[in-house]
Formats: structure tokens, C-alpha cells, sequence
């Protein structure tokens, strides 16, 4: 998972590029040139997060910054790698540096998950400006790590041989991942986590390296995974999206800032929700609409260049509610037809150093199709069924169709970016946001 975090102003000067209207130009050819002037700038900005070389993902089967996409012929859609079989696949665990071991984490024991859930809480992502820290809960972990086909050994830990003390993380869950044209089955890598002492010391190759060669193990050789970083190479870039529920508050911690000429007064105002959702029809879902929503989401993610295929096993266990983990809602007709699914899951984050509060507690947008009702309307219920509950911010990508609701919504431009990541698997071009129907956790 990448940064998330806060809302950008146009005072912090990161959201705002103006690009001129052709009007507003006199002849083409400085319309061209200022055209090439932003695409220049564009290309600069992208290239400044770009680092030079990559000394570790330089030698993985992943496509590069250096590849001349403009000869397809060169470049198949498909594996990178040359096929393997299990029995090529190296049969001893990577080395450590001394002084650490390779553990699989349970997370059903209670003090493994209290050992991971502490590593994350301390060490794991925080926006730009280390103002908020995402503390996934121990419930949630034990949501998202065991999925229908989970793997033991895919829960991955690395601890000081001598304390025992947990100090690295990395996990994988299995997916079937439509991209483009091809159905795949791949792993979701997340977790991804080093303890902040021992950073910088080359660990996440040895655990990305080991947890690619337990997969591997068991016959799957592709990943996707998300991360705030550049990696060679971004198979789309999202942007992070945030609808202030409890502005008071977002800005009392310094998420989000009062707007110039706005009183706070006016701020409340502007982002009160309605009291009560005003779909009619409108429930939890339950175990027993498995079937109908995954023809629902079936139909939807369709749409979509790189997009789970979910089964009514998998349906049950992503969907289902469990609470301060994950809400869904499902719009019945009066036949009891399943016409829309909401969802979001509930990711708070630590506030760093605030006096008054110590969790900003943030609903992130999951899995959404409006086949009947409007996506606003649908949207606008979810925003209130999250109020509701006591969240103060709900996150959303411009991924799917967001980009028709987030601004009518009064959502605001995060500065977090979140770029998608494939392994071993190369798509003929970049995707764009909305080309998206995935949403790691
Ligand atoms: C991400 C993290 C594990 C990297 O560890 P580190 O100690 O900073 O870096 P290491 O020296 O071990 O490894 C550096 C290599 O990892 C790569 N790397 C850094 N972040 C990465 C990420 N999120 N995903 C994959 N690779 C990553 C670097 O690009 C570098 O490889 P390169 O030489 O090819 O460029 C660590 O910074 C961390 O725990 N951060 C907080 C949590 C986090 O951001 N997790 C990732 C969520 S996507």
C-alpha cells in the first residue's frame, strides 16, 4: 500500500498546475510550444520521483524505464520471464544478514498478530510530511491476510535470531487478475515493512526475493502490488481523493487546512451530510447475496483493463461486514433483486505527536457498482453510512468511475499518489486511473 494521506491546498502549492486553454493563445505555434513546455514539465516532475537505476528491480522480470515501448512488436504482451516449473525453482530460503531468521507469521495466534500489528503501527506508511501513520488493526490483518486459498508461509516475517523480536514483514494472497485481454493467477503483495532501525540496509530485496520464490513454489509467477514510491514501472498511476466528514477535526490535526476567505462555521456547512441515506431498498449485504453480487461486480469490472475476477467464495469473505473492518451495502428492488453494492473498509491512521487526538479514523472506498442507482446518489449514501460511524475522512482513488462523483461530492485532491505494479507481466502501454478496477488493501 502506498502513502495515503491528506489534502492538498493550493496554498502548499502541490495540487495546482494550470495549463492555458487554447483561447487563450494567440498563434499554434506557441500553442505548441507551450504545449511541449508542460509536457516538458510533466515529464520532469515524473522523472525527478524517477531515480537513475534501480540496482534491485534492474535484475527482476518487471518492464523498465529504459524499454523502447514504441517497437510493440519487441514487446509482448505477457510474461517477462521465460516459463519455469516448480522443480527450477530454488529450494532453500534466500540468506539473511546474521543475526536474523525467516519466520512464518500465524496470524490466528494472538501474540503473532499482536507482534505484526505492533511492527506496522510503529513502522509502516506515513504520508510526505510524517504527520500520520497507517495502523491496520489486528482484526483487519487477520481479514486481509486470509482470503479463500491463503497461504501459511505466504505471511512472511523476519526476526533478530537472538530476541526473537519481529523487525520485517511482506505478504502475499492469492488473486485471479484479469489484465487486458488475460486471466492470471497472481499473488497481491503488501506489507511490505522494515522496522525504521534497520532501513536502508538492502532487506527488502532479500524479502521481496523470498516471498517471490514461496509463491513461485506453489506455481504462480506473477504479482500486482501498489506502493506510494516509482518503481520500475508504474502500470497506471491513481491519485488519492479525501470528502471531509468530520472537518473540525481534519483540521484541528492538520489533515486538511481551512480554505482562504472560509470560517469554520462556514466549513461545517458546507460538508454537512444528510442525516439519513435516500435509497430506498438500501442494506447490508449479507453471506446469502454472494451470488448476485458477484454477477454484479462480474458485469462491472468488465469495464476494466486490470481487475480482480472474484468468486462467490471470495465475494463472502471481502464483502461481508465485520465491524471497524469492513461495510458493504446492497440495494434490493421490491423483488429482492440485487441491483447496486457499496463498499469501504476501515483503515485508521496514528496522528503523530497530536496533543488532542491520536487516530484519524479514515473509510477507504472498495468495491462500488451502481447498475440502477445513480453512482452519486449511491456514493452520497455511503458517505453518510460512513459519518454514521464515526469516521472523519473517506478516501477514494480516481480509479473506476470516481472521477464522475469526486468532485460533485466535495472531495478534495490528496498528496498522496499511489502507483499500480505488475510482476512479471507486461502490458502493451501504461493504463490510465480510470482504466483501474483493482483496490489493494
Ligand atoms: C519500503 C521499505 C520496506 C523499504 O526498505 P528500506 O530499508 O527503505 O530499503 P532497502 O535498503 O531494504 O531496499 C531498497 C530497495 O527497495 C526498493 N523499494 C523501496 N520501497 C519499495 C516498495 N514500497 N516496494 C518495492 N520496493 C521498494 C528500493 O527501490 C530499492 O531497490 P532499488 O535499488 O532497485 O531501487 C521501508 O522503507 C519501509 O518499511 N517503509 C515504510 C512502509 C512502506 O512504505 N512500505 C511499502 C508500502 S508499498
Amino acid at each position: 500500500m502506498g502513502t495515503s494521506q491528506k489534502e492538498t491546498t493550493e496554498e502548499n502549492g502541490k495540487a495546482v498546475v494550470s495549463i492555458p486553454k487554447t483561447s487563450d493563445v494567440a498563434s499554434t505555434s506557441v500553442q505548441r510550444s507551450l504545449q511541449e513546455q508542460l509536457l516538458n514539465t510533466h515529464l520532469r516532475a515524473q522523472h525527478d520521483e524517477t531515480k537513475k537505476t534501480y540496482a534491485f528491480w534492474e535484475t527482476q522480470p518487471v518492464a523498465q524505464f529504459t524499454e523502447d515501448t514504441s517497437t510493440s512488436q519487441t514487446l509482448q504482451e505477457g510474461p517477462i520471464d521465460a516459463p519455469k516449473t516448480i522443480a527450477d525453482v530454488r529450494q532453500e530460503p534466500y540468506n539473511l544478514p546474521a543475526g536474523f531468521e525467516w519466520s512464518t507469521c500465524d496470524v490466528n495466534d494472538e501474540k503473532t498478530v499482536a507482534e505484526v500489528y505492533q511492527l506496522l503501527t510503529m513502522n509502516y506508511v506515513e504520508d510526505d510530511d510524517n504527520m500520520f501513520r497507517f495502523k491496520y488493526s489486528q482484526q483487519f490483518l487477520k481479514w486481509a491476510l486470509q482470503p479463500p486459498g491463503w497461504q501459511e508461509d505466504w505471511v512472511l516475517g523476519v526476526r533478530v535470531s537472538a530476541s526473537g523480536k519481529l523487525v520485517a514483514f511482506i505478504t502475499g494472497v492469492p488473486a485471479k487478475m484479469r489484465a487486458c485481454e488475460a486471466t492470471v493467477s497472481m499473488v497481491e503483495i503488501n506489507f511490505l515493512c522494515v522496522h525504521k532501525k534497520l532501513r536502508q540496509k538492502r532487506l527488502a530485496p532479500v524479502l521481496i526475493k523470498e516471498i517471490t520464490r514461496r509463491v513461485n513454489l506453489r506455481g504462480i509467477w506473477q504479482a500486482a502490488y501498489t506502493a506510494g514510491v516509482v518503481l520500475p514501472k508504474p502500470v497506471a498511476t491513481a491519485q488519492y481523493w479525501h470528502r471531509s466528514l468530520n472537518p473540525k477535526k481534519l483540521i484541528s490535526v492538520g489533515f486538511s487546512r481551512l480554505a482562504p476567505r472560509m470560517t469554520l462555521a462556514r466549513t461545517l456547512k458546507l460538508y454537512k451530510l444528510p442525516e439519513q441515506t435516500q435509497t430506498p431498498g438500501l442494506r447490508p449485504l449479507k453471506a446469502e447475496d454472494a451470488p448476485q453480487v458477484a454477477e454484479l461486480l462480474r458485469v462491472y469490472l468488465a469495464k476494466f483493463q486490470l481487475a480482480p475476477e472474484f468468486t462467490e467464495e471470495e465475494i463472502r469473505h471481502y464483502l461481508v461486514p465485520q465491524d471497524g473492518v469492513i461495510d458493504a451495502y446492497v440495494v434490493a428492488d421490491e423483488g429482492g433483486k440485487l441491483t447496486d453494492l457499496m463498499s469501504y473498509y476501515t483503515l485508521p491512521s496514528t496522528i503523530i505527536g497530536n496533543a488532542q487526538y491520536d487516530t484519524l479514523k479514515a473509510a477507504f472506498m472498495y468495491y462500488t457498482v451502481a447498475a440502477k442507482t445513480p453512482l452519486l446518489q449511491l456514493m452520497q449514501d455511503l458517505l453518510v453510512l460512513a459519518h454514521q460511524k464515526g469516521h472523519d475522512v473517506f478516501n477514494a482513488l480516481d480509479i473506476f468511475e470516481n472521477e464522475k462523483f469526486l468532485k460533485e461530492l466535495k472531495f478534495g485532491i490528496g498528496d498522496g499518489r499511489l502507483r499500480y505494479y505488475l510482476y512479471n507481466w507486461r502490458l502493451k502501454e501504461e493504463l490510465k486511473a480510470a482504466q483501474i478496477g483493482l483496490v489493494l488493501l
